[in-house]
């Protein structure tokens, strides 16, 4: 019987991984449905992933993630604590979930697109187009935190404090004790922000997610600390992933130039262009999972309490479901889906908003600079994230 102990490793920090994460991954895929890495079991199958990201046996890992960076009791860990990230499957997970997914479902999320469009807008008429500009600075971090602001009816000043928060408080997925002081401020922060919003926000309602989730609130859907922690849970998860997905997407169709061109002259094709964008390079290279039972894995005995990583970027090129997975084609049938936004009971909120988000962007872009031209960029990897480290463009190249 094979163990855990037999599983091949994969070594996220050798030369071939970091040169080339996702045709490694490939490579994994190929040949394997399991694995194992210093941080738990990897899982490369796309049906497996899937699986494990779906079934009841799968709970969540992050209260795991706080022991590894070692959170320090207070506002953070408290706020963690009762946030949705720690609860498992059940009932309170089912009944917190359901606000957030009805006011930003499919049909919720829509509502949101001509606002969001006129933050493309604005964003757009704010940069330099005749030489080169830092567009991680200038656009990609300020769509979301901008968006965010939308949300809760604050003034669009504040959008650096929130993306500059979001990008310290993500920090928690890099494992990294080192970062815990830095994090928990951070934390701290955004928790005596989002305080005074509400407050704002209780004397001036509106017609915002804010006042929404306020009125769901007094209507006895949510408690007011439940409230406080979904919007602070909004600017946690909102921009650092967004702003890095904005800008995946941008380097990997600009510097196709057929294919700019094409969306273009039909932007039409931006939704399924944004598809094969996040199945060949996702910003969420895997997602996490805790074993609340003991399962037994293509074969493998897991014991209970076994953190678990469903490789979306394994299996976003697994060749067995994806053909030619090195090869960006606009055109691949819609299935499989990508999982960048994972699913099931602890699937992404925002997918739908920042879908709509990257849309209108690079609609907006395809349209207005076709002659875009990018004079630098660099990519980084990590087991969880891919991440842009650098973005500089001439828009009218
Ligand atoms: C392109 C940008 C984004 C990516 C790639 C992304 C990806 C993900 C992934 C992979 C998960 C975990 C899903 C799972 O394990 O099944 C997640 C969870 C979550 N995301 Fe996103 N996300 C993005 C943007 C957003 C935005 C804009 C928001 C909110 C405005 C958001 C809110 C959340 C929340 C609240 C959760 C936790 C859900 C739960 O535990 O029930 N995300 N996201």
């Amino acid at each position: 019987m094979t163990t855990i102990a037999d599983l091949p490793e994969i070594d996220f920090g050798a030369a071939d991984y970091l040169a080339a994460p996702l045709p490694t991954l490939a490579g994994f895929a190929e040949r394997f449905k399991l694995g194992r890495s210093s941080r738990g079991i990897e899982i490369f199958d796309y049906d497996l992933c899937r699986d494990t990201i779906l079934n009841r046996a799968f709970g969540t890992g992050h209260p795991r993630l706080m022991n590894v960076l070692g959170l320090p009791e207070g506002p953070a860990l408290n706020y963690k604590r009762r946030s949705i990230s720690f609860h498992n499957r059940g009932e309170t997970r089912r009944r917190l979930r359901v606000p957030l997914t009805t006011l930003m479902g499919p049909e919720g999320s829509e509502r949101f697109r001509t606002d969001i469009r006129g933050v493309v807008r604005k964003t757009f008429a704010e940069i330099a187009t005749d030489r080169p500009v830092d567009l991680i600075h200038d656009l990609c971090d300020r769509i979301p935190s901008r968006v965010y602001c939308y949300w809760i009816n604050a003034p669009m000043e504040d959008a650096d404090f929130v993306s500059r928060t979001s990008h310290i408080v993500q920090q928690v997925h890099t494992r990294n004790p080192e970062t815990t002081a830095e994090v928990t401020q951070g934390f701290e922060n955004l928790l005596e922000y989002v305080d005074e919003r509400i407050v704002l926000a209780r004397q001036n309602p509106g017609d915002d997610l804010l006042s929404d989730l306020i009125r769901a609130t007094d209507a006895g859907h949510l408690s007011p600390d439940e409230l406080r922690n979904w919007v602070v849970k909004l600017a946690e998860a909102n921009t650092d992933n967004s702003s890095h997905q904005i800008a995946i997407a941008v380097i990997e169709l600009a510097s196709r130039p057929e294919i700019w061109a094409a969306l273009g002259a039909d932007p039409s094709l931006v939704p399924q262009a944004l598809r094969e964008v996040m199945r060949y390079h996702p910003r969420s290279l895997s997602t996490s999972r805790e074993t609340l039972e003991d399962v037994v894995m293509d074969g493998v005995p897991i014991p209970k309490g076994e953190a678990i990583f469903p490789n979306i970027g394994a299996a976003h090129w697994n060749p067995n479901y994806f053909p030619d997975p090195a090869k960006f084609d606009i055109h691949r049938p819609d299935k499989p889906a990508h999982l960048n936004f994972g699913g099931g009971i602890f699937s992404c909120i925002g997918r739908f908003a920042v879908t709509i988000e990257i849309e209108e962007v690079i609609a907006h872009m395809v349209v207005h600079f076709p002659n875009l031209k990018i004079t630098r960029s660099a990519f980084s990897h990590s087991p969880m994230f891919t991440s842009v480290t650098e973005l500089k463009a001439v828009l009218n190249g």
